[in-house]
């Protein structure tokens, strides 16, 4: 039995050291990997710019698309929205928690695209920006 024993305490070392390099080997590997298999944050979210498509692009796209074409199951396209005729109409659906544009909905639109950090100034800006999508 001891002779056993003695046997598998001598296989253990060697492992570790097996093992060891293997794990460096796969270390050294993951820091030569180039820099884009790296997912990087395209929006930088910052409440102070002013560049209405940077709003947009924050607050809105995920839901509403890129290009205002819309997100399945998370906003319709606006791009032909009557509501864009509207601007009055559009800065009382962000600043209020307004019954749904389209009943059929039933969703109240999120206060402010979700953002309250967004300013009136730049829900303006933003709303002449819809326009030209
Ligand atoms: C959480 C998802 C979500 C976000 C974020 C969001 N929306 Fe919406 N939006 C919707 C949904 C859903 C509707 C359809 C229901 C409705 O009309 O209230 C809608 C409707 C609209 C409409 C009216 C479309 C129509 O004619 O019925 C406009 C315009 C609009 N959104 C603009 C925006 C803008 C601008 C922003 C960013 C400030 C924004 N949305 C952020 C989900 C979102």
């Amino acid at each position: 039995m001891a002779t056993v024993e003695t046997s598998n305490q001598n296989i253990f070392a060697p492992m570790l050291v097996f093992f060891g390099i293997i794990a460096l080997l796969l270390l050294a590997l993951m820091a030569n990997m180039p820099a884009s298999n790296i997912v990087q944050p395209t929006i930088v979210s910052d409440p102070a710019n002013d560049d209405p498509a940077v709003a947009y692009a924050w607050a809105c796209a995920a839901c509403h698309g890129a290009e205002g074409e819309g997100v399945e199951n998370f906003g319709p396209s606006i791009v032909n929205s009557p509501l864009l005729d509207d601007s009055s109409a559009l800065m009382a659906m962000f600043t209020t928690a307004a019954a749904p544009a389209d009943p059929e909905e039933g969703f109240v639109h999120p206060y402010r695209g979700g953002y309250p950090e967004l300013t009136n100034a730049q829900l303006r800006s933003l709303i002449a920006y819809l326009g030209a999508l």
